[in-house]
């Protein structure tokens, strides 16, 4: 019998053939959700999909020859697409909405009339600054040095006649809704919300473009489109059917009982959403819930970075259950988590080749040595099996509340509280000392059956985790007469013989070495060495330390054919859209100077530089980072943590002078 509706849904994304691992992070996290809820019996709705309007699609499809139409569908019916992605992660949405789709297009224009009429949008002129990677606007007192406070990249200056939405007018609502209610979580977030956007004064919001097509018309003003974060945001009810004919499941699952997002765009969904929903006078969503980042080396993953990890490399070489399970037994899923290669490989050996998979291969071995597989119906109880017993009964509820909680890593805790349980009773019990006796051989059965169930409710509350893994343990575990739903997920004294099938090994232990060069040589190959990090950018790379030796060794000749210059600095500045490079001009000594572009913008700012001396390769082939000329490189020492110090030179020293 049904508990009742739970919605669910994650972000809709940007269409991208460029997805990576931390775009799977929360989608993973709110199937791991659904696939509870069902597991509870609730009737789960979990939405996905993609939010497909805006310049800068408009920017690219045109940059491909496309219309932008052409060019969403392509990428999102593509092979390395979001559906795709999804495909791979075993991402179990039961509903995938593109805001392409024609009934979302027609709902989204009834719903900006409705709000224009009840007087909560109205008509102006916009003047400030807009993000167009972010598409979203910013008044100057929002901007970080200057850029998008979100993305750090250069903001351009907008000034277009536009329509409105009175923010300003649900500001006391929304801060009490943050304030004083569980709505947003974890609770950290919202002081960031209140006191950044809140209290400095909520504006209205500019909600029509005019300088771009892309984006759903405004049907009583056309040549104006719907700001694309309105369009997107209330997906979450079109495509329950709210304001159009295609879906019917409106009052049945609104409001949603929780939006997971990235940390990034909570201020949309904690401060925006709400707001523009009480001008729709329609219940709010229960709760949004802000996850942190996977982050690489502290910093973010992005293909032209060259850190991105594949999560087709990983799914295809560990599993895909392997994969789900470290995303989210790993970090904390408020917080921003490291992501690397060591630790993920770590997770598998520790935790499922050695705690899971290791307690279901010696089980189920023993039980087959001894039993010929099947356990007989005798079961004898000796005050040790007690414990393991409380703790096998104790997990569901824990489970529960941490789940409940969004706490998923939590919820995985519990679960190995029982594992971990289960093989300390192995050692306890010492079922191989139990089989040399003829005399034991009832107590072994009774043992071997505890561990049964141990391995039994562990896979039950894993599935939503390890959907295939789970079910491959249940289907080792015949269970005659249960049906491994929630409400068996506790010990059950079953008296009947017991069968059991030992299957392959779940997770044979990795060696680390070999997996570590593996992963290196498939990133390498998919992606190269450093890309968009030429000579120019070394003193930020990585690079492995070449091993003393022969190799390492270069005469003196091929020293001197590094012509090394000094050269000052006269101008300087970040390039766009490119937030670890700095442009710098500079006085090399020769009538036509020289234009070097650096990746050192995370350590310096161009103030800092300008009217310096420092080092450059002077020799050095061109090269465009960023559709930017590079003409060498500047020198900067790496102490080892990736950093970069550049080497300055002494003011007297004049500029061209040779270093050797
Ligand atoms: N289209 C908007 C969302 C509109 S929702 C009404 C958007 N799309 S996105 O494609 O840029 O991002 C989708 C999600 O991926 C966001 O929640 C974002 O936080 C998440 N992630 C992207 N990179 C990430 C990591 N490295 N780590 C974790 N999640 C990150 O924003």
């Amino acid at each position: 019998m049904s508990k009742g509706p739970f919605y669910i849904t994650t972000p809709i994304y940007y269409p991208s053939d460029k997805l990576h691992i931390g775009h799977s992070y929360c989608t993973t996290a709110a199937d791991a959700m659904a696939r509870y809820k069902r597991l509870q019996g609730y009737d789960v709705m979990f939405l996905t999909g993609t939010d497909e309007h805006g310049q800068k699609i408009e920017d690219k499809a045109k940059e491909a020859g496309v219309t932008p139409k052409q060019f969403v569908d392509s990428i999102v019916e593509g092979p390395s697409g979001v559906k795709a992605l999804w495909k791979l992660m075993n991402i179990s949405n039961d509903r995938f909405i593109r805001t392409t789709d024609d009934y979302h297009v027609e709902a989204i224009q009834k719903i900006f009339r409705k709000m224009y009429e009840k007087g909560d949008i109205y008509k102006g002129v916009y003047k400030g600054k807009y993000c167009k990677p972010c598409e979203s606007f910013w008044t100057e007192s929002q901007l970080v040095d200057g850029c998008c406070p979100d993305c750090g990249r250069p903001v351009v200056d907008a000034e277009e006649e536009a329509y409105f939405f009175r923010l300003s007018k649900y500001a006391d609502r929304v801060q009490h809704l943050l304030e004083d209610t569980d709505f947003l979580q974890p609770r950290s977030r919202v002081n960031e919300m209140v006191n950044n956007f809140i209290k400095p004064g909520l504006e209205d919001l500019c909600v029509s473009r005019t300088s771009f097509n892309w984006g759903i018309p405004v049907d009583f003003d056309p040549g104006h489109v719907v700001y694309v974060w309105v369009d997107a945001l209330f997906n979450y009810v079109t495509a329950l059917g709210f304001d159009n004919d295609r879906y019917h499941d409106y009052d049945k699952f609104w409001p949603a009982d929780v939006h997971f997002v990235g940390k990034e765009i909570v201020r949309f969904h904690s401060i925006i959403w709400p707001a523009m929903l009480m001008s729709m006078e329609l219940p709010l969503p229960k709760h949004v819930f802000g996850h942190g980042w996977l982050l690489i080396d502290g910093g973010k993953m992005s293909k032209s970075k060259g850190n991105v990890v594949d999560p087709y490399i990983l799914a295809e070489h560990y599993g895909v259950d392997a994969l789900r399970f470290f995303l989210l037994r790993t970090f904390p899923f408020g917080s921003d988590g490291n992501f690397s290669n060591e630790a993920l490989i770590s997770t598998i050996n520790t935790d499922l080749a050695n705690d899971l998979g290791n307690l279901v291969s010696r089980s189920l071995s023993m039980i087959d040595k001894y039993f010929g597989g099947t356990i007989p119906a005798v079961r004898q109880a000796e005050p040790i099996d007690e414990e393991l017993i409380a703790v096998i009964n104790g997990a569901r509820a824990e489970y529960e509340k941490e789940m409940d909680a969004f706490a998923l890593q939590n919820g995985l805790a519990a679960v190995f509280k029982v594992l971990d349980r289960a093989n300390k009773y192995i050692d306890e019990t010492a079922p191989w000392i139990l089989g040399k006796e003829e005399a034991k051989r009832d107590r072994l059965a009774s043992v071997l059956y505890n561990l049964t169930e141990a391995i039994r409710v562990s896979a039950i509350l894993l599935t939503p985790f390890m959907p295939d893994t789970a079910d491959k343990i249940l289907a080792m575990l015949e269970c005659s007469g249960c049906h491994n739903t929630w409400e068996e997920a506790q010990y059950l004294v079953r008296c009947e013989p017991v069968t059991v099938h030992k299957g392959e090994n779940l997770f044979p232990r990795l060696d680390v070495e070999k997996e570590l060069a593996y992963l290196e040589a498939e990133r390498a190959a998919r992606f190269g060495k450093q890309p968009e990090q030429p000579a120019a950018e070394k003193p930020a790379d990585k690079q492995p330390e070449k091993p003393e030796g022969v190799a390492s060794i270069i005469d003196i000749a091929e020293f001197q054919k590094v012509n090394l210059r000094v050269a000052q600095v006269t101008a300087c500045e970040p390039v766009p859209k490119a937030d670890k490079l700095l442009r710098l001009t500079l006085d090399d000594g020769t009538a036509e100077g020289r234009q070097v572009v650096s990746g050192i913008a995370p350590w310096y700012k161009p103030e800092d530089l300008v009217g310096k001396k420092l080092v450059i390769v002077a020799n050095l082939k061109p090269a465009k980072l960023r559709g930017v000329l590079s003409q060498g490189m500047i020198l900067a020492a790496d102490p080892g943590d990736g950093s970069a110090n550049v080497l300055f030179v002494d003011e007297s020293v004049p500029v061209g002078s040779k270093v050797r």
